[in-house]
């Protein structure tokens, strides 16, 4: 038996205990930098297993440090696990199901907070590993930034950590099947708004005003052509528009003074970001100039694109093919659209993100739907991932 399929079958032993608390935090499902119950869960379990715990990170972060039995190299690894839910009502009815209505662990995070619970058990009992383990319990990783607000508190000065490991469930892959790529796992998420400024008047009288709902409608059509004609179909990029407002539902003959889109962009480059941004501030500006109509394109930089490093990358899969089979990992994962925002975290230090396959996508049991749920058979390997990558990661010298 190798190091890694022992920390799997030790993990494996208190399956059960592991999976009582992935469904105790699964029926109480708490919003971003709201995660007081579920923080203080995470704090006692710690301090139960003898770990020195540290709070107030990002208000409800917590941050679990586990020594080694040596710690010659003065090496850290970080290992991370996001705690929050999401502000949409459940639609299952096993035991479990969220006990608070429009709250609901639709992404699993109640999985990622008990699997890294699951290794910090296991290191702290074993401590086969040269160096220091620090396990961030992370809030607010849906569209808050919790991970950016645990960088501002400090978390890698107090904690200079070499290398850092995140993982998500993955609806798309088989249960227990490792996804990795060793560069680009997730795209940059940026926010936009253009307002277009015209002059309102009577709908009967349009040559008496500038229309500036026209003028959105040409906005929108002409965006559409950054992509397909500006970004090199070799490289990616995707403009949506979720939003279109102007004038009143109940007022069909007032042309409004301003029309108001809002939506994303999505990147892997910066240099692609970059250029996409400059292209819609061309076509956004020209095409309300061509109409006599003014307009303002307001960008924001939210998510950085995920971007693993290659050397933590290899790491991640060959720990997954000791411990699964070559056959259960795969090691050139297609890149997510979506974003994370584990990436403020891999813009500070280096590391990997990694997916571990939890099935149900063909049944519909996707991320963010209503009738997600987080499926515990993969708990052990998740947590012996993040183990292995302590102890791999980390070696004692006699081996
Ligand atoms: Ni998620």
């Amino acid at each position: 038996m190798t190091e890694v399929t022992a920390a799997l079958k030790a993990i494996q032993s208190f399956h059960s205990d592991l999976t009582a608390i992935r469904r105790d935090l699964h029926a109480h499902p708490e919003l971003g930098f709201e995660e007081v119950r579920t923080s203080g869960i995470v704090a006692g379990a710690l301090e139960a297993m003898g770990v020195e715990v540290h709070r107030g990170y990002a208000k409800t972060g917590v941050v679990g440090v586990i020594r080694g039995r040596t710690n010659d190299s003065g090496r850290m690894i970080g290992l991370r696990a996001d705690m929050d839910a999401l502000p949409m009502t459940e639609d299952n009815s096993f035991g479990h199901k969220s006990t608070k209505s429009g709250l609901m662990h639709g992404c699993g995070h109640d999985g990622h907070t008990t699997i890294l619970l699951g290794a910090a058990r296991y290191l702290a009992q074993t401590r086969n590993f040269d160096g220091t383990a620090v396990l961030i319990f992370q809030p607010a990783e849906e569209g808050l930034g919790g991970a950016k607000a645990m960088l501002e508190d400090g978390l890698f000065d107090t904690f200079p950590c070499d290398a850092i490991y995140a993982m998500h469930n993955w609806p798309g892959l088989p249960p227990n099947t490792v996804g990795i790529n060793p560069g680009p796992m997730m795209a940059a998420a940026d926010r936009f708004e253009v307002v277009i400024t015209g002059r309102g008047g009577h709908g009967a009288h349009p040559y008496q005003t500038i229309d500036p709902v026209l003028v959105a409608g040409h906005v929108i059509t002409a965006l559409q052509s950054v992509v397909s004609r500006n970004v090199n179909p070799l490289d990616s990029a995707v403009v949506s528009i979720g939003s279109l407002q102007a004038g009143h539902p109940g007022a069909m003959s007032v042309i409004p003074s301003e029309a108001r889109l809002v939506g994303t962009v999505r990147t892997f480059r910066r240099s692609v970001q970059e250029m996409v941004e400059t292209r819609m501030r061309g076509v956004v500006e020209g095409i309300a100039a061509a109409f006599g109509a003014q307009a303002k394109l307001n960008y924001e930089r939210m998510y950085p694109a995920t971007l693993n490093t290659p050397q933590h990358a290899q790491l991640v899969g060959d720990i997954a093919t000791d411990m699964l089979g070559k056959q259960q990992v795969v090691r050139d994962l297609v890149p997510s659209m979506g974003s994370e925002d584990f990436s403020f975290m891999l813009q500070a230090r280096p590391g990997a993100y990694f997916r571990v396959g939890q099935g149900g996508a063909e049944a519909g049991c996707t991320l963010h739907n209503t009738r997600y749920d987080f499926n515990d058979d993969i708990i052990p390997v998740g947590s012996a991932m993040f183990a292995a990558l302590a102890e791999k990661g980390m070696p004692l010298a006699d081996r």
